[in-house]
């Protein structure tokens, strides 16, 4: 269970007024791809795929169409990113996306161990200020959790722009036990991997700082 649960969520929840057409998938489309609480279906046979703070969601479609054979679960709290990520999803026609309009901690407190065998943490909030740190995702406390939600050679797949997060990724998860860092050289987690598209916020970051990629396997 999360403790203080309106503490652990510090992002917007809602932005500007939906157009009509957004509401109008919100009321049609999200309620046939939304994972409720406790689990609402069962998991099924596929592999799980798990993207946390998916934005607009333009990556995590991008995933279900290369990948129709894997079930996408896609965690994202604000209302008007899941509305674009549902017109991503009518668009291309894609049915292996399941939705979660909460925070991730809720749904990770639900899922069964080593059922996931990818899960992506792409551009999470950065929360520069000091004080904040302790409000970013990646922490210790939440790859405790998440760790053993993951199979053994299961891949987790990190993103950041923000100078001060990087090495802060780099302790509390290169350097966690359970996870090995799969950088050979320094240039690895500056080039792209081929089957990571950029997301919405890194483009519209694209003046601003160099994203690094971060790549780690579950022990
Ligand atoms: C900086 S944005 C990046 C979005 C997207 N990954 C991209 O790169 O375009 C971070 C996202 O994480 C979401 N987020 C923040 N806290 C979260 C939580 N506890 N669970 C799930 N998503 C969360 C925010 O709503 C926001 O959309």
């Amino acid at each position: 269970m999360i403790e203080g649960r309106e503490r652990t969520l510090y992002g917007r929840r809602r932005g500007k007024k939906l157009r009509a057409g957004q509401e109008a998938l919100l009321g049609t489309l999200l309620p046939k791809l939304l994972i409720k609480l406790p689990l609402n279906e069962p998991l099924g046979d596929r592999e799980l795929w798990l993207e946390i703070g998916f934005g607009a969601g333009e990556h995590l479609v991008w995933q279900a169409e290369q990948h129709p054979d894997v079930m996408l679960l896609g965690c994202e709290p604000f209302i008007n990113g899941v509305a674009k990520c549902l017109a991503h999803i009518e668009r291309t026609g894609v049915t292996n996306v399941r939705l979660f309009n909460d925070d991730a901690r809720l749904l990770m407190a639900a899922l069964p161990e080593r059922s996931l065998s990818r899960v992506f943490i792409l551009f999470p909030d950065p929360w520069p200020k000091t004080r904040h740190h302790k409000r970013r995702f990646v922490q210790r406390a939440t790859l405790d959790v998440l760790a053993p939600l993951m199979k053994a050679g299961a891949e987790l797949r990190l993103a950041t722009d923000d100078p001060s997060y990087l090495p802060w990724m780099v302790e509390h998860a290169c350097r966690h036990p359970t996870f090995e860092w799969l950088a050979e050289r320094p240039g690895d987690w500056r080039a792209r991997p081929d089957d990571w598209p950029p997301t919405r916020y890194e483009l519209k970051m694209l003046a601003g700082h160099k994203p690094v990629f971060l790549r780690l396997r579950r022990r």
